[in-house]
This record gives C-alpha cells, sequence and structure tokens, in this order.
C-alpha cells in the first residue's frame, strides 16, 4: 500500500494481519486479510470480500446506532484490506483487563467489574435491536478504552467480519450463547458476572429479550446434549 507509509505489525490474527500506520495523516490501524491457501482461489476471494463488506457495513451501522467502534476510512478489495481509526490509545482487550482485575488483589472482582459488564449487556442489546448479530463475540473482540478520570470505561467493538443482518430472536441467542461460551471459558468463576450482563440486556432490550433469552437457554440445552452424547 503506498498510501501508508512505515506499516507495523502489530497483531497477527487468525484471519487477518493488523499493521499501525497512518492514513491522511491521521494514526489508522490496517486490516489485511490473507489469502487461505487451503480454499480454492475463487471462494477464498469471495468469502474476503464477504467478510470486507460485512465488517465495513456494521462499524458504520453502529456508529450511527451510536455504539462506539472504529471509523472506517478506506476499503480496498484487491488489496484485502481495511483501513480503519486507531482507537489502541489508552485501550486493552476486555480479555486483558479483565485478567488484570482479577488478579489483582482486589477482594471485590464482581463490583468492580459489574459497571463494565452492564454497559456490554446494553450494547449488545442495542445490536440487536437493530438487528444486527456481530457473530464473534469474545472479550479479544472488545476493547476497554480507560477513562481519563478512571470512571466506568468505554466498551469498543472490533472484529465484524463475521456479522450480519438479522432479526431472528434464534441468531441473536446463537450470539449471546458464543459469547457465554468464550468468556466462561477465558475468564474462570465468571458465572455471577455474566449473569449481570444478560440482566442489563435483558433490561435495555425491554419488549422481545425473552424470546431470545428462550433462544439462548435452548442453544445452551443442544449443547448439553451434544456433550452428553459425545
Ligand atoms: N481499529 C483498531 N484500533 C486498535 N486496535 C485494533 C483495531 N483493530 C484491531 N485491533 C487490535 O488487533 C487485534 C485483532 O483484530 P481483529 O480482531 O479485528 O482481527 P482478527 O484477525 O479477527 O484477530 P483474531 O483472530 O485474534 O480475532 C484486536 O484484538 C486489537 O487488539
Ligand atoms: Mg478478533
Amino acid at each position: 500500500m503506498d498510501i501508508a507509509d512505515n506499516k507495523q505489525l502489530v497483531k497477527q490474527g487468525a484471519e487477518a494481519k493488523i499493521f499501525k500506520g497512518s492514513f491522511l495523516r491521521k494514526p489508522a490501524m490496517f486490516k489485511e486479510r490473507f489469502r487461505k491457501t487451503y480454499r480454492h482461489p475463487i471462494l477464498d476471494e469471495s468469502i474476503t470480500k464477504e467478510r470486507m463488506k460485512a465488517e465495513a457495513r456494521s462499524l458504520v451501522r453502529c456508529r450511527m446506532l451510536g455504539i462506539h467502534t472504529p471509523a472506517v476510512y478506506s476499503i480496498d478489495f484487491s488489496t484485502r484490506v481495511i483501513i480503519m481509526e486507531d482507537v489502541s490509545e489508552d485501550t486493552q482487550t476486555m480479555r486483558m483487563y479483565i485478567d488484570n482485575v482479577q488478579n489483582s488483589n482486589k477482594n471485590d472482582v464482581l463490583k468492580e467489574l459489574k459497571p463494565l459488564m452492564e454497559r456490554v449487556g446494553q450494547i449488545i442489546a442495542t445490536l440487536h435491536k437493530n438487528s444486527i448479530v456481530h457473530g464473534d463475540l469474545t472479550t479479544s473482540n472488545m476493547l476497554v478504552k480507560l477513562g481519563r478520570d478512571r470512571s466506568t470505561p468505554e466498551v469498543i467493538i472490533i472484529d465484524f467480519g463475521l456479522s450480519y443482518v438479522d432479526g431472528s430472536a434464534e441468531d441473536k441467542g446463537v450470539d449471546l450463547y458464543v459469547l457465554e461460551r468464550a468468556f466462561l471459558s477465558t475468564h474462570p468463576n465468571t458465572e455471577e458476572l455474566f449473569k449481570t450482563l444478560l440482566q442489563s440486556y435483558r433490561r435495555n432490550y425491554g419488549k422481545g429479550s425473552s424470546e431470545v433469552l428462550n433462544k439462548l437457554e435452548e442453544v445452551r440445552m443442544r449443547g448439553r446434549k451434544r456433550t452428553m452424547v459425545g
């Protein structure tokens, strides 16, 4: 990419490389999806294009809804790059943030993390009410921005490559289930904390939330049955 000078690799993910650089003199992140050689080249190209479109579309939609996501600066299908706002200043992944609180000697981890969980529940409720299903909710795909005054941190949602628009309760239930599985396996002893998130989701979603949460319970039971059968 000639528009970026001195790009620096900051993260090698499963699907993409993330470079830090600048775009029109602003600090920017370059998300470059690499080719998967095990896929047929034509299929690989079309999957990549769909993911890039989904990502850019949802990033823009979220911002219109007041959900904090990186601004999209540019998208180039030929080089497989999305250029977006660099939100790394004062941020860390939610995963690291929770790890740090859990490993600190604070005696009330639940109380410390409760406001954050309420915020996440509220954000996912807003996404779902507007028919955006994220598709890959994990604590690595959420960034926590610490307020200058150390008040309740702001949450930034990223990595929308698997997102899509769907109004069904089933798909929203699965979205929550993916997060629950990721959350509880990444962060031990957080069942209570996750309940806070779901309560906030219910409260903020309002009418229709019971249908989604019933679906979540159904998907959980299916999951359990599957592990019992082996
Ligand atoms: N706009 C951004 N500003 C700051 N940091 C970012 C930005 N986008 C991505 N990152 C950082 O790069 C990491 C990987 O980004 P992302 O999740 O979009 O890619 P990925 O290929 O799906 O990675 P993974 O396979 O690890 O999920 C994030 O966890 C975050 O730390
Ligand atoms: Mg990711």
